[in-house]
């Protein structure tokens, strides 16, 4: 899509009237609404009308303020859930994906099934504007699709992690394997084990492990009948080219430049992670982190997806062991599980802590965390030293980094 046609219709939705507007995001889960969040709420603040589509194994329907509009598709779990520790035993790598985007075709089945109603709603409503999550709910792209097509509603992908190869070779955006890090990089042997692009078997395994992927999302899902459900909404011509070609929009929040150079595209934006301002830290915060016989603090935090309840044992007994031994500094522990921690006054544990607020005070000298792909965009943002904390999943790529070309994106932000 030209900028023109871009400016043009910015200019319709943001100043001359209220839009209706659709948002839908991967099905059950929350990260990434809250990356969108931002962005519907200021269109909420200029007038618009939004609606948000929360498909969930959660019986209680999301709520974002008096003025967004819920609608909730609730879909019990079938089948057991994932076990608790999967996040720190399985070891996920890009044959792993279009599984998890077959997974979501059989939501999108359920949905035509047992809530003809909802979805006939969410297709009969004349919407201004979808804006998307980029993956894990293909009940998104069957709606976006069809409604492109039927009556021309444009939509915007938003990526809310690091951006999928699969979605940057559809866009044709000149990202090569060989030359940056990927999702799913093995892991790091040591702590100088950084991806290396001048380093043959980096490179060849980074093309095997983007190859995966693609092939496994753009053909062999088609292939299996894994997008059966997307075909009867969207249609039989549906391919993920395609989709991604009729977009009106893609915005990213990982900011993908760094350290390497990469080509642009008018329609693809690295708008970066939301940045609010941070506010005044409560008083338990500040007698705790001001104390005058610390030598700093460290802040913990695995945030809502990652518990550390059900990591193996030895590291669980590690960060004991670390906290117990680091009397001199201040350690605050978000933690919001039942384990009880054997450890000494210096550490404050917290069911939930103003993250923000306590990376930014100066006393504060270490953030470990997860991770995970949205990590290096918030953390960087956040403006403190970070530490990325390995663990099994996703985010690889984070921990395959150097710090410094962490904090270098920090500075940019
Ligand atoms: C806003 O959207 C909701 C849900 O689609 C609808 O019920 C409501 O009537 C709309 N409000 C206005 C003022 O258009
Ligand atoms: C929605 O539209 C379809 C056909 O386009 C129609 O069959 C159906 O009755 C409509 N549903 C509602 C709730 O208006
Ligand atoms: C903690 O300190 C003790 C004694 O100084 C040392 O033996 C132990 O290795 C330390 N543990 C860690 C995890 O640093
Ligand atoms: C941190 O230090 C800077 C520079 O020394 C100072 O301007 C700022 O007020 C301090 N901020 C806090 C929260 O203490």
């Amino acid at each position: 899509m030209s900028s023109r046609i871009f400016t043009l219709l910015l200019f319709s939705i943001c100043s001359a009237f209220s839009s209706r507007v659709l948002v839908t995001f991967a099905h059950d889960f929350d990260s990434h609404i809250n990356s969108i969040k931002p962005f519907f709420l200021k269109l909420v603040e200029r007038g618009h009308n939004v609606t948000v589509l929360d498909t969930s194994s959660n019986p209680k329907p999301r709520y974002f303020g008096p003025d967004v509009h819920v609608l909730p598709i609730y879909l019990p779990p079938k089948g057991p859930k994932p076990a608790h520790d999967s996040f720190w035993i399985v070891d996920t790598a890009s044959h792993h994906l279009p599984p998890l985007f077959a997974a979501t075709d059989r939501v999108l089945g359920d949905i035509i099934e047992e809530h003809k109603e909802k979805l006939d709603t969410v297709l009969n409503t004349t919407w201004d504007l979808i804006i998307m999550d980029e993956v894990f709910g293909l009940h998104q792209n069957a709606i976006s699709y069809k409604l492109k097509k039927e009556k021309n509603v444009p939509y915007i992908v938003f990526s809310t992690t690091i951006t999928w190869m699969s979605n940057y070779i559809n866009n044709a955006m000149g990202r090569f394997s060989s030359s940056r890090i990927g999702m799913f990089v093995p892991l790091p042997k040591d702590s100088n084990n950084f991806w290396n692009p001048s380093n043959f078997m980096h490179r060849i395994s980074q093309f095997i492990a983007d190859f995966r992927e693609y092939f496994g999302i753009c053909y062999m899902l088609s292939f299996n009948g894994d997008l059966d459900n997307l075909k009867r909404i969207a249609s039989d011509d549906f391919t993920f080219s395609k989709f991604t070609k009729q977009s009106a929009f893609h915005l990213n929040e990982q900011i993908d430049r760094l350290p390497f150079a990469v080509p642009e595209a008018a329609d693809f934006k690295s708008i970066g992670a939301h940045c609010r301002t941070p506010n005044a830290l409560s008083r338990k915060y500040l007698n705790f982190m001001n104390d005058l016989s610390s030598k700093g603090t460290i802040y913990v935090g695995f945030g809502s997806t990652i518990d550390i309840t059900f990591a193996p044992e030895f590291l669980w007994k590690a960060f004991e062991d670390t906290f117990r031994n680091l009397s001199d500094y201040r350690i605050i522990f978000a933690y919001g599980g039942e384990r009880k921690m054997d450890v000494g006054k210096n550490v404050m544990i917290t069911k939930w802590a103003p993250q923000l607020e306590i990376l930014y005070h100066n006393a504060t000298m270490l953030f470990i965390s997860h991770a995970g792909l949205k990590r290096p965009a918030k953390t960087s943002r956040d403006r403190s030293v970070i530490s990325i904390f390995q663990k099994y999943g996703t985010g690889r790529s984070s921990a395959h980094r150097p710090n410094d070309q962490t904090l270098l994106a920090c500075s940019t932000v």
